[in-house]
């Protein structure tokens, strides 16, 4: 494998020496980007993109062409996991995803096959050893899925939802069926990770996005329980370099101590916490990413700036950080607001790394 030509991503993951603070934007490869939407409109939908290694690459390509990036990520979607367990993912334009068949009984969850990640989602391995031979070893690519209580919602909702209606009752009046369900995520998503990684994914992030909406003692018996579960699952060295797993609960801050214990190298923090009070709380165990609030890309470049000035002021000194937003950037987002705040990252952060 071709040598990496930048990898301060990973050396700031695993909290090495680097000359600047790396920075990535989680949803990078967007519809904020004009070029996005014209190989969306070429494909035919979203779906198509991503069943086709050689258009996910395309797109994986593309804010890396605008932007100095240091990493690409993947570009496919969390759902494609509950798709190969039979529940028939589709979009509705304007709408979010929906699936065809939702779970809601036992029998439902007994029936359900964990998916072989060669077998039932080889076009996503496939994307990824496409995406490697393209990158050519100019900066790390980051391999993704869902968390098991993220992807639980959608399963159970049938698609996006306000109050997770649904799959919060499911929780308190049959936890057995949501424990069952969330183990048999946990199974999947860890063969579906692992898989990803084999195809040359350099690192590998667990996004929870709705880990957040769950009480405290919920959220650790029903989300965290299925991450730690699934990271020490996970293949944490290949070709010879480690992979950095990087756990993201959106809503997180207040249980960051024991995000910190579950055994991945890194943590996403979203914007509403202090990233140096979140430092001093996690110690030396971690590393974090974040947080600068997506919103702040609909403002001028010089508010901007002083945002980013701000969130590496209050990380400090030294490495460990990599810089992100605290959710996915915002299709109404002006794409040169993106470039004000990517190079702001570099330029602001070298002072923190003599
Ligand atoms: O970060 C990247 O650039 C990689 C690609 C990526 C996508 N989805 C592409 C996408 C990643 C990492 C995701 C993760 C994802 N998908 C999450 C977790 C992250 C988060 O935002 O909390 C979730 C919850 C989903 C589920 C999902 N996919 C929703 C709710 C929607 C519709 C609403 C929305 O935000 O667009 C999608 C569709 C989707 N996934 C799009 C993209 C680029 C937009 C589809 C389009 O082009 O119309």
């Amino acid at each position: 494998m071709t040598a990496l030509k930048n990898d301060r991503f990973l050396r700031a993951l695993l909290k090495q020496p680097v000359d600047v603070t790396p920075v990535w934007m989680m949803r990078q490869a967007g519809r904020y980007l004009p070029e996005y939407r014209a190989s969306r409109a070429q494909a035919g939908d979203f779906m198509s993109l991503c069943k086709n290694p050689e258009f996910a690459c395309e797109v994986t390509l593309q804010p890396l062409d605008r932007y100095p990036l240091d990493a690409a990520i993947l570009f496919s979607d969390i759902l494609t996991v509950p798709d190969a367990m039979g529940l028939g993912l589709y979009f509705e334009t304007g709408e979010g995803p929906r699936f065809k068949k939702t779970v809601s009984t036992m029998a439902d969850i007994e029936a359900l096959p964990i998916p072989d990640p060669q077998k039932d989602l080889g076009y996503v391995m496939d994307a990824v050893s496409t995406i490697r031979r393209e990158l050519n070893g100019r900066v790390p690519l980051i391999g993704f899925a869902g968390s098991p209580w993220t992807l639980a919602t959608y399963m159970v909702e049938g698609g996006s939802s306000k109050d997770f209606r649904k799959s919060k009752a499911m929780l308190y009046d049959n936890p057995q069926a949501m424990h069952l369900l969330l183990d048999k995520l946990a199974q999947s998503v860890t063969a579906y990770l692992n898989g990803q990684i084999l195809a040359g994914a350099q690192a590998v992030q667990i996004f929870d996005s709705w880990g957040g909406s769950l009480s405290s003692a919920a959220y650790q018996e029903f989300s965290l329980a299925y991450m730690r579960k699934i990271v020490s699952g996970l293949i944490r060295e290949h070709d010879g370099r480690k992979v950095p797993v990087i756990l993201f609960t959106k809503g997180g801050g207040l249980w960051l101590e024991s995000i910190a214990d579950a055994g991945a190298d890194a943590l996403g923090l979203d914007w509403t916490c202090d990233i140096g009070q979140a430092r001093q709380r996690v110690g030396a165990k971690v590393s974090l990413q974040g947080n600068m609030d997506p919103t702040v890309l609909y403002a001028n470049p010089t508010a901007i700036r002083q945002e980013v000035a701000r969130i590496l002021a209050s990380y400090g000194s030294g490495t460990g950080h990599v810089f992100n937003l605290g959710h996915g950037i915002t299709p109404e987002v002006d794409p040169a607001n993106a470039g004000v705040f990517i190079e702001a990252v570099h330029e602001l952060s070298a002072q923190y790394h003599q």
